[in-house]
C-alpha cells in the first residue's frame, strides 16, 4: 500500500504557496499505473487516463512519461495533450452530443475516435468511409457506478448507441464500408463490483464476431477507489484474473487476438490529491459546530454533487481530543464538505487536509461568487513545483468585453 502524504509535506506546502491549493504528489500516480499494469499483465492491454479528472499539462505530460496513453473527451483535452508532447497515435478521443467537426478535427490530429451515436457514425461513414478506423460505443444497459449521476450504461442514459440498435450499425457499417476497429463501453465510475467488467466483456465478446475488422476492445474507466476509512476499492487483480480467463478462451475458440484498453481517470489522480484549506471561523449553534474554511462546492462540488464523501484531517492540531464538526465552505450557499466528521479540535486558522481531491477536483472548479480557483502543486522527487498559479482579479474580468 502506498502510504498517505506526510502531513509535514501538506503543510509545508500550504506555507509556501497558501491555501485553498490543490496539492499532487507524483509518487502516487506512478504507484497506481504500476498497480494497474501489474493487474492487467498477462493481457494484451494499453491504458488511456481519462484526462477529465485531471488535465494540467504538468500532470498529462508525467502521466505520459510513465508510459500511459490519455483519453480525452473533447478536442481541447486534445489540445492540450498534444501541447503536453503527447503524440496523436497515444490519444483517444471519446466524446458525446458533440458537433461532427469536432470528430473530424481529432481525425486530422490523427487521434484514435470512438463515436457514441448513429448519427456520428453515419457521418463517419459518408465523411472518411474506410479510410480511417473507428470505435463504436455501445450502450450496454448494465446499471452500474457509485451514483446515479455518473452511472453511464444502464437504460435511460444517454451515452453510447443502445446494443438494441445493433442492426441499424451494421447496417451503416457495411454501406459505408466503415472500419470499425474498436468496440467500446463504459458503464461508469466508481464500479467496486469485479462482475461488472466480466459481464461488460461478456457482451462485447458476444458481438465481436459480427465485427471482423474489430482488433480492440475498450472498457472505458470506471474503478473505483476508496475515499472512505476502510472502504474498498475495485480489486482490479480480480477484475485483471476474471476477465483474462475469458479473453483466452475466446482466443483458443475463434483465433482472434484483441487488444484490451481501459481509461481510468479517478484509478489514476484521486488518491494523489489533496485540497488544503485554512478554517476561517468557528461557529457553534445550540446543536452543532461548523468550521468554516476558505474553499467551497465552486473548489469541490463532489460533495455537494454526488454527495461525495471526502475524509477530512486537521493537519495542525492532530493529538487535540476530538470533536464532532460540520466543515463547510465559504459560498453563499449551503456547501457542505463533511457532515458530523470526528476530528481534533479545530482552532480558526488550522489547516484541513481534504482527502481523494486529485480526480474532477481541480477539474470541476469554477469562478462562482467570484472566487479565484486556487494554485495547484505537484509534489516529486522530494521537490514542490507550482504548476498553476492562483487566479487574480484580472483572471476573473479577463473575458469580459464593452466597458
Ligand atoms: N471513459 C469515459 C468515456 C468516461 O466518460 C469517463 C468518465 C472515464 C473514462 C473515466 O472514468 P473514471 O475512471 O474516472 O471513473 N465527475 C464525476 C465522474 C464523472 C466521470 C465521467 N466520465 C465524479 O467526480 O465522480
Amino acid at each position: 500500500m502506498f502510504p498517505r502524504t506526510e502531513s509535514a509535506i501538506l503543510i509545508e506546502a500550504a506555507r509556501q504557496y497558501g491555501t485553498p491549493l490543490y496539492f499532487y504528489h507524483a509518487e502516487r500516480i506512478q504507484y497506481q499505473y504500476e498497480s494497474l499494469k501489474q493487474a492487467f499483465s498477462s493481457w494484451d492491454v494499453r491504458f488511456f487516463y481519462a484526462a477529465k479528472a485531471l488535465t494540467n499539462l504538468h500532470i498529462l505530460q508525467y502521466i505520459h512519461s510513465l508510459g500511459c496513453s490519455v483519453d480525452c473527451s473533447s478536442i481541447n483535452e486534445i489540445k492540450i495533450a498534444r501541447k503536453a508532447g503527447i503524440p496523436s497515435d497515444r490519444i483517444l478521443y471519446t466524446s458525446n452530443s458533440i458537433n461532427f467537426s469536432e470528430i473530424e478535427e481529432a481525425v486530422l490530429q490523427g487521434a484514435f475516435v470512438n463515436v457514441d451515436s448513429l448519427s456520428a457514425l453515419e457521418k463517419f461513414g459518408k465523411r472518411f468511409g474506410n479510410s480511417y478506423p473507428v470505435g463504436i460505443r455501445l450502450r450496454p444497459n448494465i446499471m452500474a457506478g457509485g451514483n446515479l449521476k455518473i452511472s453511464t450504461g444502464h437504460a435511460a442514459s444517454k451515452f453510447g448507441i443502445p446494443v438494441e440498435q445493433l442492426e441499424q450499425v451494421h447496417a451503416l457499417v457495411s454501406s459505408y464500408n466503415i472500419q470499425v476497429r474498436t468496440l467500446h463501453i463504459h458503464t461508469g465510475s466508481e464500479i467496486k463490483d469485479a462482475a461488472i467488467f466480466v459481464q461488460g466483456v461478456h457482451l462485447l465478446l458476444n458481438l465481436v464476431a459480427d465485427f471482423p475488422d474489430v482488433r480492440v476492445i475498450d472498457l472505458g474507466g470506471g474503478f473505483k477507489v476508496p475515499y472512505q476509512p476502510g472502504e474498498k476499492g475495485t480489486d482490479i487483480h480480480a477484475v485483471g484474473k476474471e476477465v483474462a480467463t475469458l479473453f483466452s478462451s475466446f482466443e483458443q475458440k475463434t483465433g482472434r487476438k484483441l487488444q484490451v484498453w481501459f481509461e481510468p481517470g479517478k484509478y489514476m489522480v484521486c488518491e494523489a490529491g489533496y485540497l488544503l484549506t485554512t478554517v476561517n471561523v468557528i461557529k457553534e449553534n445550540e446543536a452543532l459546530t461548523f468550521a468554516g474554511v476558505d474553499t467551497g462546492l465552486n473548489q469541490l462540488i463532489r460533495p455537494m454533487f454526488y454527495e461525495a464523501y471526502h475524509h477530512i484531517e486537521n493537519l495542525t492540531n492532530p493529538a487535540a481530543s476530538v470533536k464532532t464538526y460540520q466543515i463547510v465552505g465559504n459560498i453563499c450557499e449551503t456547501d457542505t464538505l463533511g457532515a458530523d466528521r470526528e476530528l481534533p479540535t479545530i482552532r480558526e486558522g488550522d489547516l484541513l487536509s481534504i482527502q481523494n481531491a486529485g480526480a474532477y477536483g481541480f477539474e470541476m472548479a469554477s469562478q462562482y461568487n467570484a472566487r479565484f480557483r486556487p494554485a495547484e502543486v505537484f509534489y516529486k522527487e522530494g521537490a514542490l513545483q507550482l504548476i498553476r498559479r492562483r487566479e487574480t482579479l484580472d483572471d476573473l474580468l479577463l473575458t469580459q468585453e464593452g466597458l
